[in-house]
């Protein structure tokens, strides 16, 4: 079976980000930290690998953002190409090329592949019906039309896809379609276009997924069988936009080639970007194709590229699809257009030198089996607790003790103990394990694999106590060091896939720079004695409250500013009459007296001088005011409201207030100091 096969080079490419946004910590956790992880660690291995990424240009992702934005394709691509690739860079993601799908590379790769299928008969020409915006004069392909899902019933299914259910759909599928341009109901109008026989495909992907790949994750793998189990239909891929890549066949015209249709081929073109030598990576059965992706992309890259690449019959097909689920922000799902998101420039920004952080996170909770949830607590957490209190700590001390005892020269250990002994075997089995988890795409248990260094040391450290022994024994202390110093390398080196830029501090630290080998960790001394160490300084630092909260409120403004921006007036109640008015009995009252009711996190006791009386109202604002600021304030309220007991207490009465999109309570009050008791009419 392919899973054994003993490859010569690896490809590795790692979906392309539409052009239309900025990158955030979903598409992070879910595509760019495990690909970049795994990249780092087999070139650690000195094997061939290349990691091909860039931007997807095409499709009605980028037309829609540009109609949003008021502004043209092209400067959206141009903008966010630029964002996205800085950002990458700033995070320390090392993709060997990241290039564009507007390149003319990509243009001619994509024609010649799309000509040379259409020559050999490899597609199906159809005339249908297709959905057409009157008003805006134009075919509605993809995600300009939206409707109900079919399946999960879901009422923003797009075009091709609803996102809720992860089905792929057919525009005509949609139920109560509504063009997303103008918001006007569709007409059918018939047009022509190619389609790729995927039904043809059926058998060979069958055999080659269900049976040869039964190695691929089980989610991937499930909706692999789902799909198939359900029975494949030709897909289109061409239409009728004008933004993408023309058709290169005369009957084509005004046409353009499918967004998916293209973006994958993005890989080649860009590995021909890369390097002359492209065909070896692409057309050789020993190159180990490896795509990474999120859980939205499996059917294109395991279903549609596989068949396109198959019929097209010269270019291998992916050993894996390593594709993830999605990560969750602080409980709500990640939203472009709702802002919702962490936004990776945004946090190179932030926390500048603090990108391991993050990295650390995402793979610690990386959503490879479910769906994962991103909160900045667990972030802080994880800093904290794990990065500062057990690697950092472990790592300092050694270092610290070194540069302390022994000029931060690696002492001369003496007889090894079996404490010592059993440590230093420890290193081997840690490093196996993690190559066995990373080989296996299973990144989270990877990292905690690599962990186990740091848990190691800390452990060891911990029993050894050098501090105190270095009362009695220097002798004993030296070996002691000698052992920390010996985990202390093997961590550069084993965690460096997972913390490059902790790895390499600590590399300068150690003053090892590449002496230290991958293949050597576990087979012999990694640092020798006598070897002369630099100043070290802390790897990870404590991130306070402060800053945390800091992040809590620019979401919880986010927050704010949807509802703000969403906000519709409901529909007026049923007409009353006058005289029903002139029941309620409004008066102009002020706020003698607030406090909390006990045990409620809502409510508030009020005495207000009515100018009738002085009375009692509970009032729900207590999370709106503070009580101390609001005595004084003159108010209006219900007068003649029937008394209720609310948590004990007897209300007479209702303040009045308007309620903000956000769900803030604000007063109503007169606009000049008049008297309390005052009708309102
Ligand atoms: N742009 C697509 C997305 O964000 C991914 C394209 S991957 C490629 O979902 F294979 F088509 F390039
Ligand atoms: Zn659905």
């Amino acid at each position: 079976m392919s899973q054994n096969k003993d490859y010569k080079r690896i490809l590795v490419t790692s979906a392309l980000p539409y052009a239309n946004g900025p990158i955030h910590i979903g598409h992070m956790a879910g595509v760019y930290i495990p690909s970049d992880t795994y990249v780092r660690y087999q070139r650690l291995r000195h094997r061939d690998v290349i990691h091909i990424c860039g931007s997807d240009e095409h499709g009605v992702a980028i037309t829609m953002r540009a109609r949003k934005e008021g502004t043209t394709p092209k400067a959206i691509i141009d903008k966010y190409h630029e964002l996205n690739k800085k950002a990458f860079e700033d995070f320390g993601i090392s993709f060997d090329i990241y290039s564009r799908t507007s390149n003319d590379m990509h243009t001619i790769t994509a024609s010649e592949i799309f000509k040379k299928l259409y020559d050999e008969h490899k597609f199906i020409e159809k005339t249908s019906k297709q959905y057409f915006d009157e008003e805006a004069k134009q075919f509605l392909a993809d995600r300009y039309i939206t409707g109900t899902c079919p399946h999960c019933g879901n009422p923003n299914a797009y075009g091709d896809q609803c996102e809720k259910c992860g089905t792929s759909l057919d525009p005509t599928d949609l139920i109560e379609p509504k063009s997303a341009i103008s918001g006007s109901k569709p007409v059918l109008k018939e047009t022509k276009h190619w389609y790729m026989p995927l039904d043809q495909y059926q058998q060979f992907l069958e055999k080659w997924i269900l049976e040869d790949h039964k190695n691929w994750k089980t989610n991937v793998y499930g909706q692999c069988k789902s799909w198939l189990d359900q029975g494949l239909q030709p897909r289109a891929v061409s239409r009728d936009l004008d933004w993408g890549i023309p058709l290169p066949i005369e009957e084509g015209e005004g046409k353009v080639l499918y967004v998916w249709f293209d973006a994958p081929i993005g890989y080649i073109s860009f590995t021909k970007e890369l390097t002359p030598d492209w065909e070896k990576y692409w057309k050789s059965e020993d190159t180990k194709l490896v795509h990474f992706i999120g859980k939205d992309n499996i059917v294109f890259h395991c279903i549609v590229f596989p068949s396109i690449l198959k019929a097209e019959g010269t270019y291998i097909l992916p050993d894996n699809v390593p594709g993830n689920e999605f990560l969750n922000l602080e409980n709500d799902k990640i939203s472009t257009s709702r802002n919702w998101a962490v936004w990776l420039h945004e946090y190179n920004q932030d926390f500048p030198g603090k990108q391991d952080v993050l990295r650390y996170v995402l793979t610690a909770n990386a959503p490879e089996t479910k769906d994962n949830d991103f909160t900045w607590k667990d972030f802080q957490q994880r800093n904290n607790s794990e990065l500062v209190a057990v690697l950092g700590n472990f790592v300092n001390r050694s270092l610290v003790l070194t540069a302390k005892y022994f000029d931060n020269i690696v002492p001369q250990p003496g007889e090894l103990t079996e404490a010592d002994k059993n440590a230093l075997a420890q290193i081997a089995t840690i490093k196996a394990d993690t190559e066995n988890s990373i080989e296996a795409y299973r990144f989270r248990e990877a990292l905690n694999n690599a962990m186990g260094l740091g848990r190691l040391g800390n452990k060891y450290i911990t029993e050894q106590e050098p501090w105190k022994v270095a009362k009695t024994d220097m002798e004993r202390v030296k070996t002691i060091l000698y052992v920390n110093l010996q985990i202390t390398t093997a961590i550069a080196t084993i965690l460096e896939p997972f913390l490059p830029h902790s790895c390499e501090k600590l590399k300068g630290f150690l003053n090892i720079e590449n002496l230290c080998e991958w293949d050597e960790v576990g087979t012999k001394e990694l640092i020798a004695p006598g070897h002369k160490l630099n100043k070290s300084a802390l790897l990870f630092e404590p991130i306070t409250d402060e800053v945390v909260q800091g992040q809590i409120d620019k979401l919880n403004a986010t927050k704010v500013a949807n509802q703000k921006a969403n906000f519709k007036a409901v529909p007026a109640k049923e007409n009353i009459s006058f005289d029903e008015f002139m029941k309620a009995d409004i008066r102009t009252a002020t706020i003698l007296s607030a406090e909390k009711v006990a045990k409620t996190t809502k409510l508030l006791k009020l005495t207000v001088d009515t100018g009738i009386d002085q009375r009692t109202v509970v009032s729900g604002i207590a999370e709106h005011y503070d009580p101390a600021k609001i005595v004084g304030t003159k108010i209006l309220m219900i007068a003649n409201l029937e008394p209720r007991k609310i948590k004990g207490i007897e209300s007479k009465g209702m303040i009045l207030c308007a309620v903000g999109a956000d769900g803030s309570y604000h007063f109503c009050s007169p606009d000049a100091d008049i008297e309390n008791g005052c009708e309102v009419k």
